[in-house]
């Protein structure tokens, strides 16, 4: 697959999420146009106005769009972020429901129109709405993900790398499975530099504990669910992720990142959408990395797979 010269990335909704992910992808030079829709064409038109008088001090990108979905036309990629939003207390699969409906009007339309597209959902449940959109699409489900756990992964390293005291991009650790209440960290293969996690010695001569790993890995499970208590929504740093990704798909970078797919056997698991080290390009996703699970995480992935299949099941796809 080569790699895409002009790129064009649309993004769907123009909330908090749509507009931070079209806001990194500019600063970042992710791709070389974005185009940004929102059903509320005032807003997005706003939105797109705003981040445009902005680009004088971004790289060569651009920023078009509106509330015309024709925008989306001839899109390498799109990113999905509309739909109802988690307000505090909700879980994220309890937004399923909605999303689904909004998504079974949405996906065909989209795929109409941006046709060789990889399509990325953002919306949550993430992982229930990649396998509606594989379905209401039909596309090969190699083309149709969610950001899944990258998120969970990149709070899961910074408060590492705070932790340790090195540099975020020197702690290779990843969160799998739901991007939800079942997530889990794969412990087993982390490492900060070459050092497996559970044997990095710190500078007091210490290791740290199982129960000091198991509080961090809390935190990053309840993150999201703390900044929601604090300010209504999680924004920049899912914009951030999800822009990350982007450039792996429109650099056709082949970059390992725990992106959510629907599975096909993977330790057992099949027909529901998890995230696993997986390996991202122009394709989408173009691998699942089969990576060793210890048995706990094993009996972890499971039960997130349980958790959305129950999901998909209440649905009635
Ligand atoms: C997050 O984890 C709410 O899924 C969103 O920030």
């Amino acid at each position: 697959m080569p790699v895409i010269e002009n790129s064009r990335l649309a993004v769907i909704g123009a909330g908090a999420v749509g507009t931070s992910l079209a806001y990194a992808a500019l600063i970042r030079g992710s791709a070389r146009e974005v185009a940004l829709y929102d059903i509320d064409a005032r807003r997005a038109e706003a939105e797109v106005l705003d981040l445009a008088h902005g680009t004088p001090f971004t790289g060569s990108s651009r920023i078009t769009g509106g509330g015309d979905l024709n925008a989306v036309e001839g899109a390498n990629m799109v990113v999905i972020t509309a739909g109802a939003k988690q307000h505090p207390g909700q879980s994220r699969l309890d937004l399923a429901a909605t999303n689904v409906g909004i998504l079974r009007e949405l996906m065909p339309e989209l795929v109409a129109r941006a046709p060789e597209a990889v399509f990325m959902l953002v919306t949550n449940p993430c992982d229930v709405l990649a396998v509606a959109a594989q379905r209401f699409s039909d596309l090969d489900p190699a083309r149709v993900f969610s950001s899944g756990t990258v998120l969970d992964s990149s709070r899961l390293r910074w408060r590492l790398a705070e932790r340790v005291g090195v540099a975020a991009s020197s702690v290779h650790a990843m969160i799998v499975g739901e991007h939800g209440d079942s997530e889990f960290p794969l412990w087993s293969q982390s490492r900060i530099g070459p050092i497996p996690v559970r044997e990095w010695v710190g500078d007091d001569g210490e290791r740290l504990t199982v129960e000091e790993l198991d509080a961090i890995a809390d935190e990053v499970k309840n993150a999201a669910y703390t900044v929601i208590a604090g300010k209504g929504a999680t924004n920049y740093a899912i914009g951030l992720s999800g822009a990350r990704i982007v450039e792996a798909v429109l650099r056709d970078e082949r970059a390992i990142l725990p992106v959510s797919s629907v599975l096909d056997g993977y330790h057992g698991v099949s027909g529901v959408a998890l995230s696993v080290p997986s390996v991202v390009d122009a394709g989408g996703v173009s691998r699942v990395i089969d990576t060793p699970f210890s048995a706990e995480e094993e009996r972890s992935l499971h039960a997130s797979a349980d958790a959305v299949r129950r999901s998909l099941e209440a649905l009635e796809l």
